[in-house]
């Protein structure tokens, strides 16, 4: 009698455990698995809300290979010296960063954003197709510092690619419409069409 009743609590257990975890799943409650809000500590104070947002510098001004490869690149440094050789050179920032500059050494960021190997991500495709960067990243222009602001899970990327032609038109309105006039598909009246089989995003 007993056992029957100990069986049939842990069978009732079992059953609200495994509801509430298809529901947590279900309502991507569960992103808490990613990494989602990462923010590691930086070498040094760099603020993207200084230069992105209070000096409107642009984005691809220092993320050069973004609209042209698979990978944005993080900016050397001489990049920052275009400025910083008189911004500033009171700074004992400034000056930590014109001691790498002008020896050589190179100011090691701590990634942020990092996809599993087995996943093709290609970040030239999505700028061309007039995708803004804060749409995955948010905004970066108010961060003072970087942090995670999507899960990258593949639920979020295939929301997106799932996502019917028309939908993405109200995005194309804003932004850096002008510098990719020539390939922007926000400019013709291609509708987009994002793939969503296998082995579009995994080898
Ligand atoms: C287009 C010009 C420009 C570029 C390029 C630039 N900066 Fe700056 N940076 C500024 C300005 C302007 C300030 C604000 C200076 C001030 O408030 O006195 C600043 C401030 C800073 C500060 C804060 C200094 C302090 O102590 O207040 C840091 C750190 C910094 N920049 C790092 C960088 C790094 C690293 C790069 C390259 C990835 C970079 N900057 C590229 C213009 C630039
Ligand atoms: C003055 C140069 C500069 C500008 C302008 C700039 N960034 Fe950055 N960005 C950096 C540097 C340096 C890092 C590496 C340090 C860090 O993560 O804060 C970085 C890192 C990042 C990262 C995290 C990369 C990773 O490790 O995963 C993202 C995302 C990013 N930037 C997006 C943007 C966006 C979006 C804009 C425009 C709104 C922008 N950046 C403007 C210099 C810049
Ligand atoms: C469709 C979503 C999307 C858009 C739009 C997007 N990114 Fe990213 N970004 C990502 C993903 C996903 C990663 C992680 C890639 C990886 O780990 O391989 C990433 C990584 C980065 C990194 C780290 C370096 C790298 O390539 O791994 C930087 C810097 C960055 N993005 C900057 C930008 C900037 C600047 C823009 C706008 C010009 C932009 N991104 C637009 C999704 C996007
Ligand atoms: C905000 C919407 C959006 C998100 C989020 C997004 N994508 Fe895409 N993606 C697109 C669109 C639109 C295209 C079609 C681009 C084109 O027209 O070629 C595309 C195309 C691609 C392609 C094909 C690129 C090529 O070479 O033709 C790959 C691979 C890809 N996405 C991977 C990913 C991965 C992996 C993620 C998640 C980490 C992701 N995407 C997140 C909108 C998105
Ligand atoms: C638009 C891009 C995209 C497409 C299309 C896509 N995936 Fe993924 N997939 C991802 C990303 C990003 C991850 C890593 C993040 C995660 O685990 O959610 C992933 C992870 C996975 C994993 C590992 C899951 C885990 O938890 O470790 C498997 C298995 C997988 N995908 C299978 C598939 C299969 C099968 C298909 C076709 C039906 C597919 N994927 C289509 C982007 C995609």
């Amino acid at each position: 009698m007993i056992k029957k009743v100990l069986g049939g609590l842990l069978g009732l257990g079992v059953l609200i455990g495994f509801s509430l975890f298809v529901y947590l799943y279900a309502n991507n409650k569960l992103s808490v698995w990613y990494n989602k809000g990462y923010q590691p500590v930086q070498p040094l104070p760099f603020s993207h809300k200084q230069h992105a947002g209070d000096y409107k510098i642009d984005c691809k001004y220092c993320h050069t290979s973004v609209a042209v490869s698979r990978h944005s690149s993080v900016p050397s440094l001489n990049i920052c010296m275009n400025c910083h050789q008189v911004v500033a050179t009171g700074s004992k920032f400034i000056q930590t960063l014109q001691d790498h500059y002008f020896n050589d050494k190179p100011v090691l960021w701590e990634k942020v954003h990092l996809l599993p190997d087995f996943v093709k991500f290609n970040h030239a495709a999505h700028v061309r197709a007039g995708k803004q960067c804060q749409t995955c990243h948010g905004p970066v222009e108010k961060m003072e510092e970087v942090y995670q602001y999507s899960d990258l899970s593949m639920g979020w990327c295939v929301n997106c690619h799932r996502r019917p032609p028309d939908s993405y038109l109200d995005e194309c309105v804003v932004g850096e419409k002008n510098q990719i006039a020539a390939t922007n598909r926000c400019q013709s009246d291609q509708p987009q069409q994002a793939p969503i089989n296998c082995a579009t995003c995994h080898y």
